[in-house]
């Protein structure tokens, strides 16, 4: 017969938080010091990573999280607005956009693991991030992959990434991993015969990497600051547009106007019996 193991009775187990009936201490500090008193962005510094932020660090995740709460019409807004125009509570269409977020949009988790493991590279083949920028530019090339946290098919030059650069250097937050991504956006320049620029994505992920951010933690910057976007496109999908967006009397044609897939935009198989065996009855 099996052995049973002795168990503990369950109870919940976290380094995070814990409350009682009279008080919720996060992190070792009472809630109720940190309310007034942290900003937003150093309050979620210090839920994800245990630790209060030093100045530079609290503002520089200030400043990502501003720059990426809200881009007009990406696949996360278009996609959270389609959901709220099924006529779904707020939470529904924010939870509906946040699924768009992911290896080709807000993807701040693979920038960040490439320059990483970029610069981890370096150090152990003992090269300068100038020769590690070329030979990663040129294995994307060479395998016709593309580089994740470059390039932006809206914008082709992001407007937000120097502006970000110049925080991050200002602050002095920028180290190796904004160097190297830097130094890759140059080698572009050789290896892919024009400038693929950095996006904004790739920017943030370089600086949070020199803040000491894993790449799955920094994923968790952009889907946080990105709901700020979606609450307000669902909220205003609720409150502006007529539900479902096939309505003939708005003034606008709708995306799901019967117009936009006629029988002519259809390339599946051509119009067919069904089986008569197959019927039932
Ligand atoms: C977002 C993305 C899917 C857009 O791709 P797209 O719609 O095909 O973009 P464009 O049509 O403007 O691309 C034009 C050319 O730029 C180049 N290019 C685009 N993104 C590139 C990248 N990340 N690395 C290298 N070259 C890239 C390609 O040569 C492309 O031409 P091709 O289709 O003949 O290969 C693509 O840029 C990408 O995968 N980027 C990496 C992921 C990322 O950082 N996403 C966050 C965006 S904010």
């Amino acid at each position: 017969m099996a052995e049973t193991r002795q168990k503990e009775p369950f109870h919940w187990r976290t380094g995070i938080a814990y409350k009682t009936r009279p008080k919720i201490v996060i992190r070792g500090y009472d809630l109720n010091d940190l309310t007034g008193s942290l900003d937003l962005g150093e309050m979620a510094y210090l839920v994800w990573r245990g630790e209060l932020p030093s100045d530079a660090h609290g503002k520089m995740l200030n400043a990502i999280m501003v720059c990426m709460a809200e881009h007009a019409f990406s696949p996360s807004s278009a996609a959270a607005r389609m959901v709220a125009s099924g006529g779904v509570p707020l939470h529904a269409g924010v939870a509906g956009g946040l699924l768009a977020i992911g290896d080709l949009h807000g993807t701040f988790d693979r920038p960040a693991a490439l320059f990483q493991q970029g610069v981890a590279r370096a150090r152990t083949e003992g090269r300068s991030l100038e020769e590690m920028a070329e030979i990663l530019v040129r294995e994307a090339r060479e395998q016709k992959k593309r580089l994740p946290g470059f390039h932006h098919p809206q914008h082709i030059r992001d407007p937000r990434s120097a502006r970000l650069i110049e925080v991050g250097q200002k602050l002095g937050v920028a180290g190796p991993h904004l160097a190297l991504a830097l130094a890759m956006e140059d080698a572009t320049e050789r290896h892919m015969g024009r400038r693929v620029w950095l996006n904004a994505v790739g920017v943030s992920g370089a600086l949070l990497s020199d803040m000491g951010f894993e790449p799955e933690l920094a994923k968790g910057v952009m889907l946080v600051a990105r709901c700020v976007s979606l609450v307000a496109h669902v909220y205003e999908e609720m409150t502006r547009e007529r539900g479902w967006r096939a309505s003939g009397r708005s003034e606008i044609t709708q995306p799901l106007d019967l117009e936009l897939q006629r029988p002519e935009f259809y390339d599946g198989p051509p119009d067919r019996a069904f089986p008569a065996e197959r019927r039932r009855p």
